[in-house]
């Protein structure tokens, strides 16, 4: 099929990658030529595994290729709008502007027959109101709803075997039009036995902001169970081994820590709230503002237990902060509890180090007064404290006997609870962890 993927950010150049490689003729359209240089290249504008071999492999088939020129939609009959829902500055709810440039600037290229279909993540009832817009400019063309579910890090594998496909339809019917062109876009993965599920707009719009708050929340639970385990001498990691055992539970998203960040769950669960607000159902995701709390209350916490592990004073203490990321495998430094916790340290006089495989270069532009090393032991070295703050693997591999020849001082605070206490102790560092004894 031939399908544009309007918004090359990091759902899109994942998607028109994965859809020329599931065979289709994909033209990735994104206003910024830059990014639309980068990417003709073979080269994404951020890091995410196996991503760029992917876009050099289908561009080199000639299945996909990338510009700035929004007439290139003209003759697919797939297009795929895949902006961003950026937080409003100052506000809780989500900025439409992106979805709505895209949706007006393709309108005037739409056949009839041909569909739109929306991938980012947008407040309820977005859909019905770009349906009308769509409708203005093409009677006959069609808009489904059709939620992205990719974690950064996993973005290849997730986008070309997603675990679910959800299709909202104006009449959430299995009949509508829309469902036989989505289901010859993702013939490949739906043959493997992927399950689809056809529902209305709102439904499929709140499937996407649902399912983040849910793992929001998980994570928000584990970490006020954290906090109890702080007040007990109990252990967090302990307690989620033994409470996700039961499969109505679940072990996974239970790992308590400094919390969760990034350009989704974050902004997401924020978004919901304000939307909620303006449909008069706001006391139904009252929680959420305690969820969003609870994570927040993380980031302090790791101040005020560096300042204990230095003895009482920041002032002064070299500072290696392992980990720049929201989280490991990605370079996406957007509301990184880890940078946020290292410069809060900073402004309380600590003297810090960050470092990173990847997120230096974005850590840069976010918070410029921040001193980055790229290179871990000069990160390491003579420092008063170290922070674990983002789970890399090769933080998670650091020896403690090597490590302890390199800092001046052998204590340790794991951001992330993925050492092993006994190991490092043992080694002679004063370990601390987060809702751990
Ligand atoms: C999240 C969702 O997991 C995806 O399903 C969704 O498609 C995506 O948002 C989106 O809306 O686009 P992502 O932001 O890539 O994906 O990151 P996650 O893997 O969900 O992690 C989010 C944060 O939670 C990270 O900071 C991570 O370190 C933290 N986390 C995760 C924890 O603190 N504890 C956990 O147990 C799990």
């Amino acid at each position: 099929m031939r399908i544009s993927v309007i918004g090359c950010g990091y759902l899109g150049a994942v998607h028109a990658a994965c859809m020329a490689k599931l065979g289709h003729d994909v033209t990735g359209i994104d206003v910024d030529p830059a990014k639309v240089s980068e990417l003709s290249n073979g080269h994404a504008t951020f890091y995410e595994p196996v991503l760029d071999e992917l876009l050099s492999e289908v561009e080199e088939s000639g299945r996909l290729r990338f510009t700035t020129d929004m007439s290139a939609a003209k003759n697919c009959q797939v297009h795929f709008i895949c902006v961003g829902t950026p937080q409003k500055r100052g506000e809780n709810g989500a900025d439409l502007r992106f979805v709505d440039a895209a949706v007006d600037g393709v309108a005037p290229y739409l056949d009839p027959g041909d569909l739109v279909a929306g991938k980012s993540t947008v407040p309820v009832g977005t859909a019905a109101r770009l349906e009308e817009i769509i409708h203005a400019s093409e009677p006959d063309a069609m808009l489904v709803w059709n939620p992205e579910f990719l974690r950064e890090g996993h973005a290849v594998s997730d986008t070309l075997n997603p675990n679910r496909f959800v299709y909202g339809v104006p009449d959430g019917s299995e009949d509508h039009p829309a469902v036989a062109i989505l289901d010859s876009v993702y013939e490949e993965p739906l043959a493997k036995g992927m399950p689809r599920l056809v529902m209305d707009y709102a439904t499929a719009e709140l499937v996407k902001t649902a399912a983040n708050s849910f793992l929001a929340t998980k994570i928000s639970f584990i970490n006020a169970m954290a906090e109890v385990c702080e007040a007990t001498g109990a252990d967090v990691t302990r307690l989620a081994d033994a409470i996700g055992i039961d499969d109505r539970i679940g072990p996974k998203f239970l790992n308590a820590g400094i919390g969760f960040g990034g350009g989704c769950l974050p902004k997401d669960i924020r978004a919901f709230m304000a939307r909620a607000g303006e449909l008069g159902a706001d006391q139904a995701l009252t929680f959420l503002r305690e969820v969003d709390a609870i994570n927040m209350r993380r980031r302090t916490r790791v101040v005020e237990l560096t300042r204990q592990l230095c003895g009482g004073t920041l002032l002064g203490q070299r500072i290696a902060v392992l980990g720049a990321a929201f989280k490991p495998e990605s370079d996406d430094v957007r509301d990184s509890p880890a940078l946020s916790a290292a410069a809060q340290l900073q402004l309380q006089g600590a003297t810090v180090t960050v470092t990173d495989p990847q997120a230096l270069p974005n850590a840069a532009k976010r918070f410029p007064e921040l001193p980055l090393e790229p290179d871990l032991e000069a990160t390491l070295a003579k420092a008063d404290a170290v922070l674990l703050l983002t789970e890399w693997k090769i933080y998670r591999d650091l020896d403690p006997h090597e490590t302890l020849a390199l800092v001046a001082s052998p204590r340790i605070l794991d951001g992330r609870n993925v050492l092993d206490p006994a190991k490092w102790r043992a080694a002679g560092w004063t370990f601390k962890g987060l809702g751990r004894p």
